[in-house]
């Protein structure tokens, strides 16, 4: 038997643990390249509701189990049929996978925090012109920085390295009452920006146009399996993560609300983060298409350019990379906490081994990821990057079986009922149909869609 869990105290607690961890470099740093790249207003339209719809009754589900069994997810699956059990371990191998490449991204913003602390804010926001093979090429400081061999693996190194520190001591506490302190100012930040290059910009009122306003000529499956990704990964849904806020969840807080308020602040700041970064690229780049596509670095070059515009833009630049790092450090100690747990459940290691072995596997999976923008950028799995191939092997492949898989056990082993038993311990559940018919029919059957087209796509078989 398990010693008796500990419990959020009051709700607001639990809704700002859980929103801690689903805030993150997800919500700044991925969603605005890939609303940039997958047409803006009609990702934004289709993430949106697919948040709601969707993402709202699996992350209903996990919390639900999680408190129903009072277990981490391996063991929650176990205790729900062990045919099942499996489920709970491909949850458990996401945060491997996404930790050292998510460290790598942390790398990148400590560098740039370094740069703006030290002054060089304007250097960051140059781009060169340059002639390769006949044709003028732009070449901005973060490529120039990302092809550069040992210095975004030195930088990732220390980020990985601080996240286990923190990790080792038990120190988290701290560092997420710090982050709760800097969330409010980086939303207030963000708005500043976004608000600042929107009204002093040309250009930038037709990226706001094209940012809110779905074209639906350019929607496309892909859109809807980029944003199905980003859900997970956004929320940390399909991963276990949410099983385990569940275990320490009181049973008379209601789920149906903290769900609602977790979804709203994620899914809120995202939307922010892309309202500051894509109306600021069509500022500089008059629309073009190639500038939209971008991808991961799109929120490192523009962000410096506007930065650069602004007066007293270096002391701007260092306090808004510094709230990124915080967020990014709370997302990341929890992902490291998660591979650490299973370690040490599991595996019956001590917490130092378990870390060690996290750090290590995380650094050499880390420099792979580092590694493939510069000495390694020849090489390619399946046409993508080792960091863009991380990133779509987890949210795009593992992220999307562990959720088909959690529909099928609520949907037809455990049924729905148990769940909204368990959901209506504390009050009434206002969605109770949508999420019954979401999690049988609705949820499993796009999954499956989402999952064939995507890896139809990758292996080039079929061009959508
Ligand atoms: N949701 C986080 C973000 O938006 C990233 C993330 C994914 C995460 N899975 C997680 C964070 C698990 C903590 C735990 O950045």
């Amino acid at each position: 038997m398990e010693t008796k869990r500990s419990t959020f105290t009051g709700k607001i607690g639990f809704v700002l643990a859980a929103a801690g961890s689903a805030v993150g470099l997800g919500n700044i740093w991925r969603f605005p390249y890939l609303a940039a790249k997958y047409g803006g207003g009609i990702f934004l339209l289709v993430y949106i509701i697919l948040a709601v719809t969707f993402g709202f009754s699996l992350m209903m589900a996990e919390i639900a189990i999680g408190r129903k069994t009072g277990q981490s997810p391996i063991g929650a699956f176990q205790k729900l049929d062990r045919r099942f059990t499996f489920v709970g371990i491909m949850g458990s191998i996401v945060p491997a996978l996404i930790l050292p490449y998510y460290s790598v991204i942390g790398g990148w913003v400590m560098r740039y925090l370094f740069g703006f602390v030290t002054g060089q804010g304007s250097e960051m926001a140059v781009i060169d012109k340059t002639e390769v093979a006949g044709a003028l090429t732009e070449i901005s400081f973060f490529d120039r920085y990302i092809e550069s061999v040992s210095e975004p693996i030195i930088w990732f190194a220390i980020y990985i390295v601080i996240t286990s520190v923190i990790v080792l001591l038990g120190v988290q506490r701290g560092i997420e009452k710090v982050s709760k302190i800097m969330m409010p100012v980086l939303v207030v930040l963000i708005i500043f920006v976004a608000v600042y290059s929107i009204v002093t910009m040309d250009g930038a009122i037709d990226g706001v146009i094209y940012y809110l306003k779905p074209d639906f000529s350019k929607f496309s499956v892909m859109t809807v399996v980029a944003a199905m990704g980003q859900l997970f990964y956004s929320m940390s849904l399909a991963m276990g993560i949410m099983i385990t806020f569940g275990s320490y969840m009181k049973k008379d807080v209601s789920i149906e609300k903290s769900v609602r308020q977790i979804e709203l602040f994620d899914t809120g700041i995202a939307f922010l983060a892309g309202l500051m970064v894509v109306p600021a690229v069509f500022a500089f780049s008059g629309g073009d298409e190639t500038a939209l596509n971008k991808g991961a670095g799109l929120m490192f070059v523009t962000l410096p350019r506007v930065f650069d515009t602004m007066p007293y833009g270096d002391a701007i630049g260092s306090v808004f990379f510094i709230m990124v790092f915080f967020a990014a450090l709370t997302s990341s100690i929890s992902l490291m906490e998660t591979v650490v747990s299973v370690l040490q459940d599991k595996f019956g290691m001590n917490r130092k081994m378990a870390c060690i072995a996290v750090l290590i596997f995380s650094l050499v999976l880390g420099s792979i990821s580092a590694l493939g923008y510069s000495a390694w950028s020849d090489i390619k799995i399946i046409g993508m990057s080792f960091l863009d191939f991380f990133d779509f092997l987890s949210n795009n492949i593992l992220m999307p079986v562990v959720a088909f898989s959690t529909c099928v056990v609520v949907g037809y082993i455990i049924k729905p009922k148990a769940i909204t038993d368990e959901v209506e311990l504390s009050g009434k559940f206002r969605e109770k149909k949508l999420f019954s018919v979401m999690i049988r029919y609705i949820a499993p059957i796009c999954i499956v869609l989402i999952l064939i087209s995507s890896i139809l796509d990758v292996f080039g078989i079929v061009k959508i």
